[in-house]
């Protein structure tokens, strides 16, 4: 039997190196066509040539997912070579630098909010309007990650970015429906990937000044931590099976770790506890049976 994806072209970020391109070539194997979009040209022109040695129907385009006008040109470059667009991974992502809150520096943080927030906003942007406009249905596929179901320390940021991205994916979802087109947000814990050397390609323009830079020894400790994390991680190549058989199963939210099921249950578990609190608050407990607002 054909393969849903077959003959349709999906577009991915951040598709040199890790989630990104395991996933590229798992879509690849499913006769899609692969648009490849990164930061890094050399690393990107090299991961490109290894499908391309396969067979696969591959493009590649310079992306900087914080910049809109680099997601329009490689929308208007995918059309131009394959046609239409069926897909768009938001996958590109940056972990960075773990600290404590009161001396993050500002620099990092809009780094990892604009690579991690706006860029998949602006991945959403760019192709949402190309996919509807065939009429044939689609995905988005947002890369999230476990943290964005649980805060921690350290990562407020990163943290952060990653709720957000699960919010969008959840605010999307009921908007996306009418033109067929599901999306997803894809939630791992840790993968086997380059994630804690995400400063490898950070912006100029998110440079912090060398005298706001926080002290390197602090950074290393959390670092050393976050580097065990990520290469204990499982491979990427198990994750891009798993999405596979979770988008075919048109699933909404995409775990890779059943075992950090006590994570969110723990979480959800105190965030419905609080409601008791307020139940019984003698200033609002009285709005307990009130209507509540829906869109
Ligand atoms: N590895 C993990 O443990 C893990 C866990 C959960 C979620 N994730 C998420 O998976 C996604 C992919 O990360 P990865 O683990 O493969 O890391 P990675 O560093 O190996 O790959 C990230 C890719 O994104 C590219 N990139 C970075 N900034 C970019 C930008 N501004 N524009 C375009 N491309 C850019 C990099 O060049 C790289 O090719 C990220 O969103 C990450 O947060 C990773």
């Amino acid at each position: 039997m054909t393969s849903e994806f077959f003959g349709k072209t999906a577009i991915i970020s951040g598709a040199a190196g890790g989630i990104g391109l395991s996933l590229s070539y798992a879509l690849a194997e499913q006769g899609m066509n692969i648009v490849m979009g990164d930061i890094d040209n050399i690393a990107l022109d090299n991961a490109a040539n290894g499908l391309r040695e396969k067979g696969y129907n591959v493009l590649t385009c310079a992306l900087d997912v914080t910049e809109f006008s680099q997601w329009e040109a490689i929308v208007s470059s995918a059309k131009e070579k394959f046609g239409k667009i069926h897909m768009v991974v938001n996958n590109a992502g940056v972990g960075g630098t773990p600290g404590k809150v009161e001396e993050s520096e500002h620099e990092t943080w809009r780094w990892v909010m604009d690579v991690n927030v706006m860029g998949v906003l602006f991945g959403a942007q760019a192709c949402i309007p190309s996919i509807k406009e065939h009429g044939e249905g689609g995905w988005v596929l947002n890369v999230a990650s476990m943290a964005g179901m649980m805060g921690m320390p350290y990562a407020g940021a990163y943290c952060a970015s990653k709720a957000a991205v699960v919010s969008m994916t959840e605010s999307w979802v009921a908007e996306l429906h009418p033109f067929n087109i599901h999306t997803s947000v894809l939630c791992p814990a840790f993968v086997k990937t380059r994630i804690h050397e995400s400063y490898r390609n950070r912006q100029e323009k998110y440079a912090v000044a060398p005298d706001k830079r926080i002290n390197k020894e602090k950074l290393m400790a959390g670092a050393k931590a976050a580097t065990q994390a990520v290469e204990s991680g499982i491979p990427a190549n198990m994750l891009a099976k798993r999405v596979i058989e979770a988008l075919i199963s048109k699933q909404t939210y995409i775990y890779t770790h059943p075992n950090y099921r006590k994570v969110t249950a723990n979480r959800f578990k105190a965030i419905d506890g609080a409601f008791e609190d307020a139940e019984k608050s003698d200033v609002v407990g009285h709005l307990v049976n009130d209507d509540i607002v829906t869109f």
